[in-house]
C-alpha cells in the first residue's frame, strides 16, 4: 500500500523535511502495521535531522521515535496484538512521522481506553523518560532536593510533576521569564531563569549552601558545568540530553575534588530494551496519569505536513509541554 511520510535526503535545517508518498510493504515477521493517529515530536528528532549522533541515520530516511494509533495488520509470529488494537510506542527504527508504518511488535504497548491517542503520543516517550530518570536511573526519595533543567519542556514538565508527587523539592530552570508560570504549575518550588541568573549560585542560595542530591540536565553544553557545581557531596549529575550542544570533556579527577560526585549519561533505549521492564514502566506511567500524579499534558499540535515548522519552533525554544503531529 501507499502512505504519506516525512522524508529527508540530507542532514540540515528543518527545510530538508518534506511529505512524500511512500510504499509500505506488509508487516514482516515479528512486526505490526500501524495507522498513526498521533505522533510525538521529540528533541531527539532534531539531532537525527542534523546528523549529530555518533551513528547518524542512513539517508534518504524518515524520522520519529514515538507514536500512537491502531494496528491494521500483524506479521508472521506476532502474538498478543490484533488488527484494531490501540497501541503507542517508543523506539524502533525512526519513522514515526508517517500516516502508517511497520514496527517491531516488541515496541508496541496497548493503551488503556481512558487515554486518548493525542495524549498517548504526547506522553509515551517523554513520560517513560521521566519514569526511568527519577525511579530507576536514580531513585529519588521524599525530601531530596533536585534540579531539573528545561522545566517547562516536554520531559521537564512530566519529570517535575512526578518529582513533586514523590515529595522532592524541585528547583527548575527555564530559558526565559515567559516559561516561569509553566514551571511553577509543573510543581517547581523554585524557578531559575537561565537568561538572567547564575544557576549554581542560585541553587546554593536556595539550598542554604548544601546543593542538590540530583541534577537532571538535558541542556548540555550551556548548563553542564553549573549542574556539577550545584550538587551536594555524593550527588549525581544525570546528563541525558544536549539541546544546547555537546557536553565538553570532563576530567574524572574533578569529581573527587567537587565532592565524590557521580555522573551518568543514560538513554531510554537501555532502560526499555527489556520487554518486561518496558511494560512495567508503561504501567507505572499509565497509573501516574490515572491517579492524578500527572496532569493531562499541555499539548501543541501541528499537521504532519508541518513537521519542519514544528521542529523549528522546538529548536528555537518556542514550545512548552509536548508537541504532537497529526497525520
Ligand atoms: N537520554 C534520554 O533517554 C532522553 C529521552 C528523551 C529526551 N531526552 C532529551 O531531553 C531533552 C528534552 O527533550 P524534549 O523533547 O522534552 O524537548 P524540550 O525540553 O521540550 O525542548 C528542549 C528545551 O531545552 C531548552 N534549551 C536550553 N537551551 C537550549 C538551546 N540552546 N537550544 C534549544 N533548546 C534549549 C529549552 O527550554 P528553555 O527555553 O526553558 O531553556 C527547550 O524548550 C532533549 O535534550 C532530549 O534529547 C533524552
Amino acid at each position: 500500500m501507499q502512505t504519506q511520510a516525512i522524508r529527508f535526503s540530507a542532514f540540515g535545517t528543518p527545510e530538508v523535511l518534506s511529505l512524500h508518498p511512500v510504499d509500505l510493504p506488509p508487516p514482516g515477521a515479528a512486526e505490526i502495521q500501524l495507522r498513526h493517529t498521533a505522533v510525538g515530536l521529540n528533541f531527539i528528532d532534531i539531532y537525527h535531522r542534523k546528523g549529530v549522533f555518533a551513528a547518524p541515520l542512513s539517508l534518504p530516511g524518515g524520522l520519529g521515535v514515538e507514536g500512537a494509533g491502531r494496528v491494521t495488520a500483524v506479521g508472521e509470529g506476532v502474538t498478543g496484538f490484533a488488527p484494531g488494537d490501540r497501541v503507542a510506542y517508543v523506539g524502533g527504527p525512526p519513522g514515526a512521522y508517517a500516516q502508517a508504518r511497520n514496527l517491531p511488535a516488541a515496541r508496541a504497548i496497548k493503551v488503556p481506553d481512558r487515554i486518548d491517542d493525542t495524549t498517548a503520543a504526547a506522553m509515551i516517550f517523554k513520560g517513560l523518560t521521566a519514569e526511568y530518570l527519577i525511579h530507576r536511573c536514580v531513585a529519588v526519595q521524599p525530601g531530596d532536593r533536585v534540579l531539573v533543567h528545561a522545566a517547562a519542556g516536554g520531559v521537564g514538565s512530566i519529570a517535575c510533576q512526578w518529582l513533586k508527587a514523590i515529595g522532592a523539592v524541585v528547583i527548575g530552570t527555564v530559558g526565559s521569564k515567559a516559561k516561569v508560570h509553566a514551571a511553577l504549575r509543573n510543581g517547581c518550588a523554585h524557578v531559575i531563569v537561565t537568561e538572567t541568573e547564575d544557576v549554581a549560585a542560585r541553587v546554593r542560595q536556595i539550598t542554604e549552601g548544601k546543593g542538590v542530591r540530583v541534577a537532571y540536565d538535558s541542556v548540555g553544553a550551556d548548563t553542564f558545568a553549573a549542574s556539577l557545581d550545584s550538587l551536594a557531596p555524593r550527588g549525581t549529575l544525570v546528563s541525558f540530553g544536549e539541546s544546547s550542544g555537546p557536553v565538553p570533556p570532563l576530567a574524572v579527577s574533578s569529581l573527587g575534588a567537587k565532592g565524590s560526585l557521580f555522573v551518568t549519561r543514560p538513554s531510554i533505549a537501555h532502560y526499555t530494551a527489556d520487554r518486561a521492564e518496558y511494560q512495567a514502566a508503561a504501567q507505572r506511567l499509565f497509573a501516574a496519569m490515572a491517579d492524578g500524579t500527572l496532569a493531562p499534558p499541555q499539548v501543541t499540535t501541528y499537521p504532519l505536513a508541518d513537521a519542519a515548522r514544528a521542529q523549528d519552533d522546538m529548536e528555537h525554544r518556542r514550545t512548552q509541554g509536548s508537541v504532537v503531529l497529526l497525520p
